[in-house]
């Protein structure tokens, strides 16, 4: 089994983000991982992942423009048999929503065959540019541990 992470990220906490969940996909044995900027994704090479992990920053209670097109861009591949979990980070704006039930609506809707892992992480930054709050990351490692027991079974 092996496992693409995709982030976006502006100040760099939604990367720390990914990097946390994928320690946690390696505790498990036989479950492979790795991150990718969506801005490098090789579209040639998504096809040989199991499973698709995305997170997005929350900007104006949504995911990044970048991260919808690379949804967009997997709906263009043709892929199946594919599963795919989401995280975001936020800044815990009241009132507006959180950018992971906006990125499961998308999927859902562009990408009807993904089997959806686990229901979405939102992962609280302090203020607009962080750092992540504390007690945030040991959920990361827990959501990456659990992508790869679900995988596993
Ligand atoms: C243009 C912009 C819009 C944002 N909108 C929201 C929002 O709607 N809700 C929220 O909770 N945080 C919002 N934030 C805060 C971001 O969620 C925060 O900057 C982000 O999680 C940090 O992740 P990063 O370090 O990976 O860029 C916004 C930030 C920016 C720059």
């Amino acid at each position: 089994m092996n496992v693409l992470i995709v982030y976006e990220t502006k100040f760099g906490n939604t990367k720390q983000a990914a990097e946390t969940v994928a320690e946690g996909i390696k505790e498990v044995e036989q479950i492979k991982t790795e991150v990718i900027n969506v801005n490098e994704v090789d579209y040639g090479r998504v096809r040989d992942f199991d499973a698709i992990i995305i997170g997005s920053p929350t900007w104006g209670g949504n995911c990044t423009d970048t991260i919808k097109n690379f949804v967009n861009e997997l709906a263009g591949l043709s892929l199946s048999g594919k599963s795919y979990a989401v995280f975001d980070t936020n800044s815990g704006i009241p009132l507006l929503s959180k950018a992971v039930k906006k990125m499961e609506k998308l999927i859902s809707k562009k990408l009807p065959s993904f089997k959806k892992i686990l229901p979405g992480l939102p992962v609280r930054v302090k203020g607009t540019k962080g750092p992540i709050v504390e007690g945030e990351l040991p959920k990361c490692q827990n959501f990456g541990k659990e992508i790869a027991l679900n995988l596993q079974k």
